[in-house]
Order: C-alpha cells, then structure tokens, then sequence
C-alpha cells in the first residue's frame, strides 16, 4: 500500500519523510511504500486502490484548505492528516480544526501517526468501489425557505460530478421533488405499495427510483404516493394494518445506501414519523433559513423548543447540523450578525458550518425538466454551490493547475533569498 506524503517545502517534507518511515519502523508496517512530493504529485495517473492514505505536511499550512481541496478533488475518499510542527500545533490546532474537517496531529507524535496510518490500512481492503459517502437531509423550520432548491440544486450537482445521487422526496404536502423528477404513475403506485407493506425489498429499489432526464442515470428520484392520504403517513402512522413509517424509512435508506453514492432528502415543510427517523441515519443535516432576521429568528426558535422537548440524543445531534443562509442577498443580514445570533442561542456547537447560496433570479425558475437550480444560475453562482457540495461530500475534479503553480511560486518565494540590494553610495 501507498503512503502520500505531500509538502511543497522540501525541509519540511524531509522531515516529516523522515519522522513516517520511523513511525512506520516502530510500528512493524512493513507494506507500506511512502511516496512522498509537492502538490505535482497529484497530477497524472494514480493506481487508486494502492493508495491507503496521506499526510499534508507543515509547509502545506499556508494554504490549507486549497491544499486540501486539491487532494479531496483527485481523491475524494481517501483519508487525509494534517501535521504540523510542534510550536504550532499547540497554539493553533484547536482553532484549525473548526476550519478543517481532517485530522491533525503534531510531528512529535509517532504513535498517533502510527495509529492513523495502521487505520487506513485496514479500511484499504474495503474501501474500494463501496458506496455510501452519505445521507445529507435538507431540513426547514418555516416553510418556503428553498429546501427543495437546494436538495435538487446540491442532487443535481453531485450527480454532474459523476457521483450516482438518489434525492428522496419525504415532503407529503408538497411533492415538488417528485414533479420536478417527472416520478411516473407506476413508481408512485410502488411507493404506496411498499409503503403500506412497510418495506423496501432490495430488488425491488428500481421499481421506486425515477431516472430523471438528462442526467444520464445518475440521478434519481424517490418520489411520493399519488394520493395525499397515503403520502400523510410519512408524517403520522395513518395507514389501516401497515408498520409505521419509521419501519419504512429504515428499510428504503438502508437500501439506498448500498446503491447510490449520496443519498439526499427533502424532508419537507411538516415535521412527523419520517422527519424524526431520518435525522439519526444522516450524516449530515443542513438546515435551510432565508434571508432576513425575522425568518432566522423563526427557524431557531423553532429548532431550540424541538430540541428542548426530544429525548433522543440522536435526533438532534447538532455536530452534524450546518445552516444554509438561502437566497442570500446581503443587504439584510450579514454572516457575521447570523454567527452572533447563533453563539448567543448557544445550540450549535462552535465547529458548526454556515453556508451561504445567494439570491438568483435565474435559478428562481428551475423546474423544468433536467433543469434544478444548479443548472439554471450562473457561472460564479455555479461555483457557490459546487464548493458547499465538495466540502459536504468531495467529488474528483480537474486540479487547477494554477493552483498549484500559485503554491510553487508561494514556496519559490519562501525559498529564493531576499535580493540583497547594494548599499546606498
Ligand atoms: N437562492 C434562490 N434564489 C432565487 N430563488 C430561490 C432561491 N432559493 C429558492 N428560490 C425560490 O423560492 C421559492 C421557494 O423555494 P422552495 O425550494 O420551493 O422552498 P421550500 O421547499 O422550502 O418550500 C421557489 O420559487 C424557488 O425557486
Ligand atoms: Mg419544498
């Protein structure tokens, strides 16, 4: 198995170099090659499934989040370290790891490298070709917020970066997922069915999952029963002689995760059975707001009495919670104000992420067929939503390679010494 080491600062990849082969040494890994480079490394052909893991050296610290950006876009599912010097791991990895999403340890510690490395190793065997890099629900606590604009916006752009996306429709009242997917008759008369049976058979999931147009089979969608009264189980048990929802949506995500690489849920504007069930399966859970005091405001007050009242530590575990700011426009609320605002609640936990989308006239008339809002906003716009979907779940993409050359010259200037200039005569 391959070890990575990458730092554009040759010291301190050596040193780092040098500090693995002897974690290595210590802890008797005898199979692992390290390959070891600045972030050129990353161009050309990989053979993947040799490649266990990889550390960021220190010199990667100044441009961390491209660094790892870099690395999440040729390899979006390999398990990836920071390390850092001793002096500023202390003083500074606390704070970097509310940045960061990585691990992060000093160059002191040999085990903990040891460890990380001994980790990835075991994962190697398994991790190849395995699905389910997560279940991402998109929640609101008062209505009209965007929730299906951005579960379709975010389905629809990970499907574009190759990655196969289910978006599940769990909204009763209204089924905007499931007519924007165009769902035919058929897959909505097997969601009944299975609803009323409880269960989702495996071999049956392509009976429920609608391809929708113009994405080449990458992206489904999950729709709802055609009448409204078997579509209100999905909030309440309601259905004579069928289990309860919760049965139900165990069984449908269970199958959904062997079969698709993201799963994303539209859990809708009424909170019920489904909402409640699906929230300790997610990895993730976004929680969508509009643009203006009073609709945060709600939305908080309202995510602060549910959490209050519930006596399932998993429903609302906030770690996983982020908070998207919809149709963001910056004249009535600014970021800052909203991270005020939400320290003072003190629900979430300071690693929580907030995400803005802005406000797109273009993107407001999504809805035709192929056509969500990722498709439908322009380039920079385009770009937003392609950075929050990478950092919830990474997906490849080309490198920039300016960007790595931005970095090289970086290190060129760290390591060309000043000009000296002659002394004034
Ligand atoms: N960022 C945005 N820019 C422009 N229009 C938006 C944006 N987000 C949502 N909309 C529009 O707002 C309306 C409500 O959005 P929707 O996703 O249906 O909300 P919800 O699912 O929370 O009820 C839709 O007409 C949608 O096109
Ligand atoms: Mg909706």
């Amino acid at each position: 198995m391959l070890l990575y080491i990458i730092d554009p600062d040759t010291k301190f990849r050596d040193e780092l170099s040098a500090r693995t082969h002897e974690a290595l040494r210590q802890a008797g890994l005898k199979r692992v090659e390290v390959v070891e480079g600045d972030f050129s490394l990353l161009q050309g052909n990989h053979n993947t499934e040799e490649i266990a893991c990889c550390f960021l050296g220190p010199g990667c610290y100044e441009q961390l989040e491209d660094a790892i950006g870099m690395f999440k876009g040729v390899f979006p599912d390999k398990p990836v370290a920071l390390i850092l010097d001793n002096d500023r791991y202390s003083t500074e990895a606390v704070e970097l790891r509310r940045l960061v999403n990585i691990r992060i340890m000093p160059i002191a510690d040999l085990a903990q490298m040891a460890g990380f490395i001994l980790d990835c190793e075991s994962q190697l065997g398994t991790a190849p070709g395995s699905k389910n890099r997560g279940i991402v629900s998109v929640v609101q606590l008062k209505g009209g917020v965007g929730t299906s604009t951005i579960a379709a916006g975010l389905a629809a752009c990970w499907a574009r970066h190759d990655l196969s996306v289910a978006l599940v429709d769990f909204d009763d009242v209204n089924p905007q997922i499931t007519d924007w997917g165009r769902v035919g008759s058929s897959q909505r008369r097997a969601m009944s069915e299975m609803l009323q049976q409880g269960e989702v058979p495996k071999y049956r999931i392509n009976e429920l999952a609608h391809p929708v147009e113009g994405f080449n089979g990458k992206l489904v969608v999950i729709g709802q029963p055609e009448r409204y009264q078997e579509s209100f189980h999905f909030k309440a048990d309601i259905l004579d002689g069928a289990p309860s929802a919760a049965v139900f949506v165990n069984s449908l995500l269970n199958v959904l995760r062997d079969e698709f690489d993201v799963v994303v849920i539209d859990t809708g504007r009424s909170w019920g059975v489904t909402t409640f069930s699906v929230l300790p399966l997610s990895q993730q859970v976004l929680l969508v707001t509009d643009d203006d005091g009073m609709s945060v405001r709600r939305t908080l007050d309202n995510l602060h009495r549910l959490t209050r009242e519930s006596d399932d530590p998993s429903e609302f575990d906030l770690s996983k919670w982020s908070l998207v700011l919809n149709s963001y426009t910056g004249k009535l609320l600014s970021p800052k104000d909203l991270s005020i605002e939400i320290r003072e609640l003190d629900l979430f936990p300071d690693t929580a992420t907030l995400y803005t989308v802005p406000y797109s006239p273009l993107g407001r008339q999504w809805g035709g067929p192929g056509q969500s809002f990722y498709e439908m906003v322009d380039e920079g716009e385009k770009a937003g939503i392609r950075k929050i979907a990478f950092s919830i779940v990474p997906f490849k993409q080309e490198i920039e390679i300016p960007l790595v050359d931005k970095l090289r010259n970086k290190f060129q200037k760290l390591v060309t010494p000043p000009k000296t200039t002659a002394p004034p005569t």
